[in-house]
């Protein structure tokens, strides 16, 4: 089973998905092993993080209760 964990103030952390593009080619990695989305937009290797949201102070600490509304 695929795990995306939103990680407080940082990026997603994937586990065991496919990644792929708007037109559907799966982004090469190895899927046995987390990797980082960006969700700050700063990347400059998107779609994967590069640790630039550290850089820029990005700040976001969703949790599954404010994000489901409850
Ligand atoms: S979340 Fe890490 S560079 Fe954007």
């Amino acid at each position: 089973m695929a795990t995306i964990t939103v990680k407080p103030n940082g990026p997603y952390l994937v586990v065991g998905a496919d990644i792929v593009d708007a037109q559907g080619r799966t982004f090469s990695y190895d899927a046995s092993k987390p990797v980082a989305l960006c969700r700050c937009g700063a990347s400059a290797n998107k779609p994967f993080c590069d640790g630039s949201h550290q850089r820029i102070g990005f700040k976001a600490e969703e949790t599954a209760e404010t994000a489901r509304g409850g």
